[in-house]
């Protein structure tokens, strides 16, 4: 599904007040889209729009925010009717709500394996149920955010890499079924990003997961905006930012042996490491 023009389309960004999908929300706006964002903590929602507002190519564009936890389904059913009663029918939603706290499987509560599902996987179902019946009636496109972590199973990202891996395969499924409503479906895979969130997720990653994590670039929230706006623009499915992710997909994909030696390395000098006391 191409998107040949973002100009007065009505696009739906969950986790639009920070990092990625605020970056794609003001983006967006300066391509004369109308935006809602979606996130839990009003302060930050509202200097968002206040800067999403400042991006707008029309001051006639509206930007709207709104308050609600995209785990709980039926304030996210609300939230969008809602939304849809004063603004009128979606074009595209961007799922960009997300969260980790990489550390050993062990050391990963069911709490935390639960929440992060909740969040990660269940954000993207309940988003998707609230908005389907209004797009079906005139086509759309949906994007869901996975990662890296959603094809590469990386050290230190067991409950992370479970709801990335499921976004693709809830994704393609949907992809399937959504066709001859005229609604894509894409799926964003960033790497490592400089956000918010990527200094919350630095906090708690293993050394192995840093050694691994430092071997890839990293790319700033507007570099990967820009990415997925001309991902959209040429209707592609898997939208992968930058170099390094598209070579794991490629590696991982057609030398599953070769992608699992080098990973095993990397791992097995980070822990000589860590025994010698060079490494926390
Ligand atoms: N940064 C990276 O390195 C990286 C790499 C690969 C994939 N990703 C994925 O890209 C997406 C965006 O990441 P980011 O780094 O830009 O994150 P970020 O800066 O932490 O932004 C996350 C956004 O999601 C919202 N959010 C979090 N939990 C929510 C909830 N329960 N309900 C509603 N909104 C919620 C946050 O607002 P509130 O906290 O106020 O709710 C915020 O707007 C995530 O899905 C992440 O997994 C990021």
């Amino acid at each position: 599904m191409k998107i040949d023009s973002f100009e007065a389309k009505n696009i739906h960004i969950f986790g639009g007040s920070s990092g990625i999908g605020l970056a794609t929300a003001k983006q967006l706006a300066s391509l004369g889209a109308n935006i809602t964002i979606y996130a839990r903590t009003e302060s930050t929602l509202k200097e968002a729009a206040a800067e999403i507002e400042d991006h707008r190519m029309d001051p006639h564009q509206y930007v709207s925010w709104v308050s609600v936890d995209v785990s709980v389904p039926e304030d996210v059913q609300q939230a969008i009717t809602a939304n849809v009663d004063s603004f009128g029918m979606p074009d595209i939603l961007i799922n960009c709500a997300g969260r980790a706290y990489p550390e050993h499987f062990e050391a990963i509560s069911y709490q935390q394996f639960e929440e992060t599902m909740k969040v990660n996987l269940f954000g993207i179902w309940n988003s998707i149920q609230s908005i389907l019946p209004y797009m079906k009636e005139k086509g759309g496109l949906i994007v869901n955010t996975s990662s890296v972590v959603g094809y590469v199973g990386v050290f230190g990202y067991t409950d992370y890499a479970a709801s990335k891996f499921g976004i693709i395969g809830l994704s393609e499924a949907l992809r399937s079924e959504l066709k001859r409503y005229g609604i894509g479906v894409s799926v964003l895979c960033p790497p490592d990003t400089e956000t918010p969130g990527f200094e919350i997720e630095n906090q708690t990653k293993p050394a192995e997961t840093k050694a691994i994590s430092e071997g890839a670039g990293l790319l700033g929230p507007d570099e990967v905006a820009s990415y997925l706006i001309k991902g959209m623009e040429s209707g592609k499915k898997m939208i992968i930012p930058g170099f390094d992710g598209k070579l794991a997909y490629y590696v991982k994909r057609w030398f599953p042996a070769v992608f699992e030696f080098i990973m095993d390395r990397t791992v097995l000098k980070a822990q000589q490491k860590i025994r010698q006391g060079d490494l926390a």
